[in-house]
């Protein structure tokens, strides 16, 4: 988009040509009344109250497309009646009731209400019975509700899953004199309104979606609201902490909402989780799992010098990546003085992959993040069960998808109902598990510019190529000659008669026939469908700019390497930018900040995670920790940012920075070491006191700060492995993946996220099997064996077994060798 000027009430401003009006007045502090949109969503003009002026004539500032040389008037007489009409509307039949309402003191319609100076109400309509319904976390009240659609708009542009609509009222019609009588905008606005309240779109009255809460979110009034929350706390009553959500790689913006828990107990409690919702949308475990705090800690000082005594004694120091930058810094500063092995083996594998990936590329870091990939119109996703890997990840596919008409593919083997459900421009190909490098080879294939690409690897590609002979039926119009008889004058006896006359007629024919068509054998490995050329080829069209995700599948895969050299080569040679997905909160951060071991050591520490001597936020070891929403520091996004976080909740226990200072080191805070990061691998040697933490009015994300994509001298060995065809795994698949709304222990230990632990199967595959829910089932493969009860899933499909992660006292992990899949038997105990 070109960089155009526009004139918004005598104020120049710099924006770019087709930019929505209202994004560039809002970009340039210019206040214009907006209800029904959201920023990155389509406009709906539920509520037209962004009435604006342009060039003299009247639009829809959220909708209406700038132009060099416009000139906008925000306010005339004729927009002022518009709106404080639409405001009367909008009180109309609306309870008095704000005084017990939940969003009282931060409600859009008080707000406009005031801002409009509606002191009188000129218009009336008889009410509708409108009694409210309980959606399992969301309540809703047609009572309050204004039909802004911003609940309907945010869960399908941003979120996905469609699960709202809107639905007959069943009100009379208005008053006839209305429409002559009134302002026309708001009339419009009205006539439509009146029509219609929020319902589902599965045509019951059970909300069945993956329970995001972004409808309550953004919901301006109190129609929608998180049931858990609902009476529990006036808006001005709590303090907002501005912090980074601890669960996903994503590194969501939020605040911690809150205050003290009861009369008699003053101290702290989180009472919800709020987010920029114009800027970033949470999923369920960022917006109702708050509550996992390592609480009533004090400090015990035998468990501490117990702590001091075993990293003394041991070699090594174990732990997970839901730690933050600054604690993986002083583990790596411990490492140094003291010599201890690191061992973390999910960030190991992202370093590794890492590596490998950066032989090719040249730079430490893949070059594109989700905000990229959102504004992307064609994606590729491999090697990620996306909804759960990384909601976020899933949101940016399906806003390019609503948004920008955007197109893409999805390669897994585990199908998923709730990707599938994005629309019509996605495909899934559920491919055999060890195929990622088949995949990697077809993008190539037809993505990649094969004028530059090495030749081994165009020579190599065209051997997946032959000519076959097809049957194609065809329509054509073929001429059919017909005898009919007519009734014609013969002139010599001046009589009527009949005669036969040819007539022709061109007659659509099917015919078949035989042409020569290039076969990709590449496709057929994969057990891509039939039409995967012609849908591919409808897909691709008016299509500039693409975008590759892929996941954790490939970093413990058994040729992770190739992998990792091919997905370089992708982003070298094709028009596709690169996004990976670190595992989990802070892998990435983890795996720039510190030097990881592959071997076990004979005494070892753990953090948050079991080990002879255990250091937990759970509360579950030897000694306490805070956990993430207890601390101050920065975590690594899968946007590679560096993101700041802010304690939530007191902690009165020992710290890392504790234990690091009694031996030896030196800081007063944890948050001393984050101006200490290491700036050879991109970090900013920044104070955490200066880190900013907000988004500006334009949306530009003013959190910490993006990591610099350091360079690496590389050779010029482009080298890669053909497809492994040897690899394969047979009979009953398993797959390590989470349900929606859990990571680890940490979202398990709340109260709201109440996924049970278990193994996960979907409803076609317990249909099709003796296995019924809540059976206790043994699980066993070459690698270990677990025992466990069924839980049924209807948010994955297929006959792939899912095995979470996120109670860690399942062990999971122990029935795989590392790659996410295997092989294993399944029988009722
Ligand atoms: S529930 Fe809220 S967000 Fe949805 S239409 Fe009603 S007022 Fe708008
Ligand atoms: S909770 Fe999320 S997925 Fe469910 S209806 Fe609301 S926005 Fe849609
Ligand atoms: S904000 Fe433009 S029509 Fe509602």
């Amino acid at each position: 988009m070109d960089n155009i000027t526009i004139n918004i009430d005598g104020k120049e401003i710099e924006t770019q040509e087709g930019e929505f009006l209202l994004n560039a007045a809002r970009a340039n502090d210019i206040f214009i009344p907006a209800i029904c949109y959201l920023t990155r969503c389509s406009p709906t003009l539920a509520c037209r109250i962004c009435l604006v002026e342009a060039d003299g004539k009247q639009v829809y500032a959220c909708n209406a497309k700038a132009k060099d040389g416009m000139s906008i008037t925000t306010t005339t007489e004729n927009i002022e009646k518009e709106r404080r009409a639409i405001m009367e509307v909008y009180d109309v039949n609306h309870p008095l009731q704000c005084g017990v309402c939940d969003q009282s003191g931060e409600c859009e319609l008080q707000n406009y209400t005031l801002e409009m100076g509606v002191d009188s109400q000129s218009y009336t309509v008889k009410d509708v019975d409108r009694s409210s319904h309980d959606w399992g976390h969301i309540h809703y009240d047609p009572g309050l509700c204004i039909v802004c659609e911003r609940c309907v708009t945010t869960c399908k542009d941003m979120i996905g899953d469609n699960s709202l609509k809107t639905i007959p009222r069943g009100a009379d019609a208005l008053d006839a004199e209305y429409k002559a009588e009134m302002p026309k905008d708001a009339y419009s606005m009205w006539n439509k309104l009146n029509k219609s309240l929020i319902g589902l779109t599965n045509g019951t009255d059970v909300l069945d979606c993956t329970s995001c809460g972004e409808c309550a979110a953004v919901c301006p009034v109190g129609a929608l609201v998180d049931t858990e929350f609902m009476y529990k706390s006036n808006a001005w009553e709590l303090t907002q902490v501005p912090a980074t959500c601890g669960h996903c790689s994503a590194g969501c913006q939020i605040s911690y909402d809150v205050k003290h828990t009861s009369i008699e107990n003053p101290e702290d409690k989180i009472y919800r989780v709020m987010n920029e919702w114009n800027y970033v949308s949470l999923c369920g475990a960022g917006r109702y799992g708050f509550d996992y705090e390592n609480a009533h800690v004090t400090k015990d000082e035998t468990a501490f010098a117990n702590a001091v005594a075993a990293f003394e004694k041991a070699d090594a120091i174990k732990f997970t990546s839901t730690i933050t930058n600054e604690e993986a810094l002083i583990l790596e500063k411990l490492k140094e003085k003291f010599g201890y092995k690191l061992i973390n083996s999910e960030a190991k594998s992202l370093q590794t992959f890492l590596h490998d990936y950066s032989d090719i590329s040249g730079t430490r870091l893949y070059g594109s993040d989700l905000k990229e990939m959102m504004n992307s119109s064609f994606i590729i996703s491999v090697g990620s069960a996306l909804k759960t890997d990384n909601p976020n990840a899933r949101y940016s596919l399906n806003n390019s998808l609503t948004v920008n008409k955007g197109a893409g593919l999805y390669f897994h083997p585990v199908s998923d109902p709730i990707i599938d459900g994005l629309g019509k421009n996605i495909l899934s190909i559920n491919h055999k598990p060890l195929q990622e490098e088949t995949i990697l080879y077809l993008i190539l294939d037809l993505f990649a510019d094969k004028e530059q690409l090495p030749s081994e690897i165009v020579d190599y590609l065209a051997s997946f190529h032959s000519m076959k002979t097809i049957t194609v039926t065809e329509t054509i119009k073929e001429k059919v000659v017909e005898i009919v008889k007519e009734m014609k004058l013969n002139k010599e006896t001046g009589e009527e008669e009949e005669v036969e006359v040819e007539k022709s007629k061109m007659v659509p024919k099917k015919v078949s026939k035989e042409v020569e068509v290039d076969d990709n054998k590449l496709l057929e490995m994969l057990g891509a469908p039939e039409n995967f050329g012609e849908t591919l080829e409808k897909f691709l069209k008016k299509k500039e700019t693409f975008s590759l995700v892929v996941g954790p599948d490939f970093y413990n895969h058994p040729n992770s390497k190739n992998i990792a050299r091919l997905v370089a080569l992708i982003e070298k040679y094709s028009a596709f930018t690169l996004v990976m997905i670190p595992e989990l909160t802070n892998s990435l951060g983890v795996a720039l900040i510190n030097e990881l071991s592959s071997e076990e050591g004979t005494y070892t520490v753990g953090y948050n995670t079991l080990a002879d001597f255990t250091l937990s936020a759970l509360g579950n070891g030897d000694l306490d920790m805070p956990s993430i929403n207890q601390q101050e520091g920065t975590l690594t996004s899968i946007n590679k940012r560096v993101n700041p976080t802010n304690a939530a909740l007191t902690y009165g226990g020992y710290e890392l920075n504790d234990i690091a200072n009694a031996l030896g080191l030196d800081a007063e805070l944890t948050i001393d070491y984050t101006q200490e990061l290491p700036t050879a691998k991109g970090f900013k040697a920044q104070a955490f006191d200066d880190l900013p933490n907000h988004y500006t009015n334009s949306g530009e994300e003013m959190r910490g700060y993006e990591l610099k994509n350091v360079k690496r001298r590389i050779g010029s060995n482009e080298e890669v492995n053909q497809i492994d065809e040897a690899l394969s795994l047979e009979n009953q698949l398993i797959y390590l993946a989470n349900p929606v709304r859990q990571f680890s222990d940490f979202t398990n230990k709340t109260t709201q996220l109440d996924e049970v632990s278990g193994i996960y199967m979907s409803e076609e595959f317990l249909n099709d099997s003796e296995f019924n829910e809540g059976d206790s089932v043994k699980v066993k493969s070459e690698n270990g064996e677990l025992v466990a009860n069924i839980v049924s899933d209807n948010k994955i499909a297929g006959n792939i077994v899912i095995i979470p992660s996120f109670d860690s006292k399942l062990n999971s992990e122990a029935l795989f060798s590392g790659y996410r899949f295997a092989s294993a038997s399944i029988e009722k105990v």
